[in-house]
């Protein structure tokens, strides 16, 4: 089911094949609506994660170049700089790593991860996502001063190129419905640079028929992230020889629950991570993750969406451990002495 020229795109394996495709049967009863899920939060990289489609290509383009260290950049929490880091110890390649914040009085989640996965890692401080990716060119060029080939990877790993990882998980998602004789609707997933819609885009595009793409906004506002998937799932299509264009208004996006803002928890969130935790023994985070599921749950209980629905888990677990966040535990009573 693949574009020819996608299959002949250079690619490392590195998620460990097709990701499970699992019905989510208590967590189902309790929303009211048949739900699937793409795991895509297990893998045999790390932690996994959605990042890690976009790496297959990324890196193969990185051992094409013959570069010696990758550069990346993120947010303290990052997901993408975490599996970047854990991507580059699987291939021998050094890793520096730009995050936009201070230095944490102690390392927890992914920045405990890409210190054990052997990143250099460097704190910028508090730096817009533009400042981030302008860094990362200044860095790109000292390294190259200093002898080493980078090559880098911009936020969130969403470059036409990344994009593709998704396309081909479409395909992989479709085939999987075809097995289980399920007509789903909608996939739902967490979006936020942008390159995993795209690719979920032009994967459907390239097999022609499937679940339409909910991508639930967690960091960008209404009209930026639309244009930002538009110009990636072009730049995609364009690689694969997919003779198809899109316009911003044909990317469907949710963009009600963000919250206050990227990383803010909200109380939707939590009480859907509480809920698969406790129907379905699967985790969710508080940043990405859970926000989408809340958009998921929103869908079927306000009647928009009957069912089957696939949730698409992108992973980002290890944020789970960092404080910041808040516990989606808050406001319970939680015993500590048991
Ligand atoms: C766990 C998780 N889910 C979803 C996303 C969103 O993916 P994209 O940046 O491709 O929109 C990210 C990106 O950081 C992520 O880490």
């Amino acid at each position: 089911m693949l574009a020819p020229a996608l299959d002949r795109v250079p690619r490392v394996a590195l998620a460990g094949g097709p990701t499970p495709l699992e019905y989510l049967p208590r967590f189902s009863a309790a929303v009211g609506a048949p739900v699937w899920i793409k795991r895509d939060d297990i893998g045999s990289l790390g932690l996994a994660g959605n990042k890690v489609r976009k790496l297959e290509y990324l890196l193969a383009a990185a051992q094409a170049a013959g570069a010696t260290a990758l550069l990346t950049v993120g947010a303290l929490q990052s997901n993408h700089v975490r599996a970047t880091a854990s991507a580059a110890a699987r291939l021998g390649m050094r890793c520096v790593a730009l995050l936009g914040d201070d230095r944490p009085s102690a390392p927890v989640g992914n920045h405990l991860l890409d210190l054990l996965f052997g990143a250099e890692v460097e704190f910028m401080g508090p730096l817009s996502w533009a400042e981030l990716d302008a860094a990362l060119v200044g860095r790109s060029a000292a390294l190259q001063a200093a002898g080493e080939r980078p090559f880098a990877i911009p936020m969130g790993g969403s470059t036409g190129l990344g994009a593709i990882g998704l396309a081909r998980g479409y395909a992989e998602l479709v085939d999987q419905l075809a097995e289980a004789k399920v007509e789903a609707g909608r996939v739902v997933h967490a979006s936020s640079s942008g390159g995993t819609s795209a690719g979920l885009e032009v994967g459907r595009a390239m097999v022609g028929h499937g679940p339409l793409i909910c991508g639930v906004a967690v960091a960008k506002t209404p009209g930026v992230l639309e244009d930002e998937i538009t110009a990636l799932a072009n730049a995609a299509a364009g690689i694969i020889g997919l003779d198809r264009t899109w316009s911003a208004a044909e990317i469907h996006l949710d963009h009600d629950h963000l919250g206050p803002a990227y990383g803010v928890p909200t109380a939707e969130a939590s009480a859907a991570i509480r809920l698969l935790a406790r129907t379905e023994g699967i985790l969710a985070d508080p940043v990405y993750s859970g926000k989408a599921l809340a958009g998921l749950i929103d869908l079927v209980r306000s009647g928009s969406d009957t069912g089957p629905l696939v949730f698409w888990h992108t992973g980002g677990t290890p944020a789970l451990f960092d404080p910041h966040y808040g516990l989606p535990l808050a406001g319970e009573a939680v015993r500590t002495d048991d």
